[in-house]
């Protein structure tokens, strides 16, 4: 008897070894951080070792960080949803069809910033558990820095730089065109729901030999960096500081006028009484004297009233002037600032995307005025003599030194035209039903969009024109044209820079390029084939 219980014994013995040794596991992931770019779908691995199934096991995926709630939960063959940290609603599942072998990674879609962290895998069998932790890095690339104009600001140009959507949170700093740091203030740090960091700061800079300052935003972490270059006509600069003091100036003239008046008013009363005793007493003897004296005392009355009154208009007038620089400056400034906003927010960071719509532009000499010498190949255009030969079609310009390119675009094109030399030009892309029988200023409205030189001033022929401060004359022009966003951009194909766009614009029909050589030179005109090594 005593040997068959204990017989009994070892056989229940053994097989609750056997159970609890099947069941026993180890749960295994990648030791080095797993780095995530923001947006895009991740899998955490985790897995059994050996690699039995866990289909009847709990599967818990933990972010250490959040002490309340899981990431996901897999229990009874059911996913739980209770607990579930609300960041992580809808993004993550397991591969259930893999947990037979044992395989119980998470997948994580749409990876935002509050994802980074430390994650803990967590099984459970009947009589066994064991976990690993995983470490998630979040990535992302915040966008290209957005810098505005704020205007003047204590003697200087007041600017400001935003960039969003980075994470770990960046670094913003303020640069010159030699990459010396320049003293901004502190930096203005957000986090959004998502846990995305916006950066914005500002700066006040003061007049440098380039006027051309970096806003750099920069995360060192993940190696990366965003940059925007704002370049400041001087001419901005220039008024700013004569300016104010011309305003305090006139302000104390314009004090010392109401004082001076309230003064002349004042003794005027006081004389008046004055001379009203003197009057009294000497009224009987000395009729005329007092007579003689009132008058001599107007005349000194008026002069200081005459003086007073020139000030005045004197201050009038130059306040005048002065509100009217004023005027132009601020328009000068939000020209520009608007222009900021479109290199800032529409225009693609790199010119060399635009550059790859570059289009094959031939001239259509049955467009060109009589006065125009075109090269056989069709590729320059200068001004000469007139030609008696050339007969009218009827498709030519007759009042104005013209010509088309043969070839009518729509969607996006660009090209580029060699201006070297040049004195004078009006370069752009036009409507074909434009009159050419007539001179007029090529402005949108008549269905041209197109920039000028002349006497040494670019001008933007937008519907009241735009004169441009370039510090750059541009040697080679380019022209791009967005058809369906209504864009006409022109930039300075050597300084890879922005000169001026069109924005909103409305087309209906295509749009042919449109050259003006100007009378007062005599060199071509030349579209350029686009080289991407240029
Ligand atoms: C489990 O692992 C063994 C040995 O490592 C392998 O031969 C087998 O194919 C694996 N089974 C599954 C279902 O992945
Ligand atoms: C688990 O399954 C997923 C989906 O099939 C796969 O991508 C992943 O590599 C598997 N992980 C392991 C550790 O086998």
């Amino acid at each position: 008897m005593k040997g068959a219980q204990l017989d009994c014994l070892c056989v229940t013995l053994l097989h609750l070894l056997h159970t609890a040794g099947s069941e026993r596991f180890e749960v295994l992931g990648p030791t080095d951080p797993i780095v995530a770019v923001a947006g895009d779908d991740i899998i955490l691995p985790c897995y059994l070792k050996p690699n039995i199934s866990a289909e009847d096991m709990t599967v818990d995926w933990l972010n250490l960080d959040f002490t309340d709630g899981r990431v996901y939960r897999y229990q009874n063959h059911r996913i739980i949803r209770d607990d579930q940290i609300p960041y992580y609603g809808g993004r993550t599942s397991l591969f259930e069809e893999e947990l037979w072998r044992g395989n119980t990674s998470l997948k994580l879609t749409r990876v935002q910033g509050t994802d980074e962290g430390r994650y803990k895998c967590f099984i459970k069998a009947k009589s066994w558990y064991d976990d690993f932790t995983i470490q998630v890095l979040v990535k992302a690339v915040g966008s290209k820095p957005v810098v505005s104009i704020e205007g003047h600001r204590e003697g200087g140009m007041g600017l400001l730089c935003e960039s969003e959507g980075w994470h770990p949170e960046p670094e913003l700093v303020w640069l010159d065109s030699k990459g010396v740091h320049l003293s901004a203030g502190p930096p203005e740090i957000h986090r959004d729901l998502k846990g995305f960091y916006t950066i914005k700061q500002h700066v006040i800079v003061q007049e440098t030999d380039t006027n051309r300052f970096t806003c750099r935003v920069q995360q060192s972490r993940i190696n990366e960096k965003m940059e925007t270059e704002i370049h400041l006509p001087s001419e901005l600069f220039d008024y700013a500081t004569p300016l104010r003091m011309a305003f305090i100036v006139l302000f104390c003239l314009g004090a010392v006028t109401v004082i001076g008046l309230a003064l002349a008013i004042y003794c005027i009363h006081n004389k008046k009484d004055y001379i009203k005793n003197e009057k009294d007493v000497l009224k009987k003897e000395k009729d005329k004297e007092s007579q003689r004296e009132t008058i001599s005392t107007s005349v000194h009355v008026n002069d200081v009233l005459t003086v007073f009154h020139l000030l005045y208009i004197f201050t009038v007038v130059i306040t005048g002037k002065l509100v009217k620089v004023e005027k132009d400056l601020t328009s000068k400034l939000e020209i520009l600032a608007s222009q900021l906003d479109f290199v800032n927010t529409n225009w693609s960071p790199d010119f060399e995307t635009i550059r790859r719509h570059a289009v094959n532009v031939t001239l259509d000499p049955d467009t060109a005025h009589r006065n125009l010498i075109l090269s056989e190949d069709g590729k320059q255009v200068r001004h000469g003599e007139l030609n008696p030969v050339l007969s009218d079609n009827g498709k030519r310009f007759t009042n104005w030194s013209c010509v088309l390119g043969n070839v009518g675009f729509s969607g996006k094109f660009y090209y580029e035209v060699k201006v070297e030399g040049k004195t004078e030009w009006t370069l752009g892309v036009v409507r074909k039903s434009i009159d050419m029988n007539e001179r007029f200023r090529p402005i949108p409205n008549k269905g041209c969009w197109t920039l000028e030189l002349e006497d040494g001033k670019y001008t933007a022929h937008a519907d009241s024109p735009v004169t441009l401060l370039l510090r750059e004359k541009p040697q080679k022009v380019g022209v791009f044209v967005d058809y369906e966003k209504g864009q006409v951009s022109f930039y300075n194909v050597e300084d890879r820079c922005h000169i001026y766009s069109f924005t909103s614009c409305t087309f209906t029909k295509k749009l042919y390029p449109f050259f003006n050589p100007g009378g007062s030179d005599s060199v071509s005109l030349v579209i350029c084939p686009v080289d991407a090594t240029d």
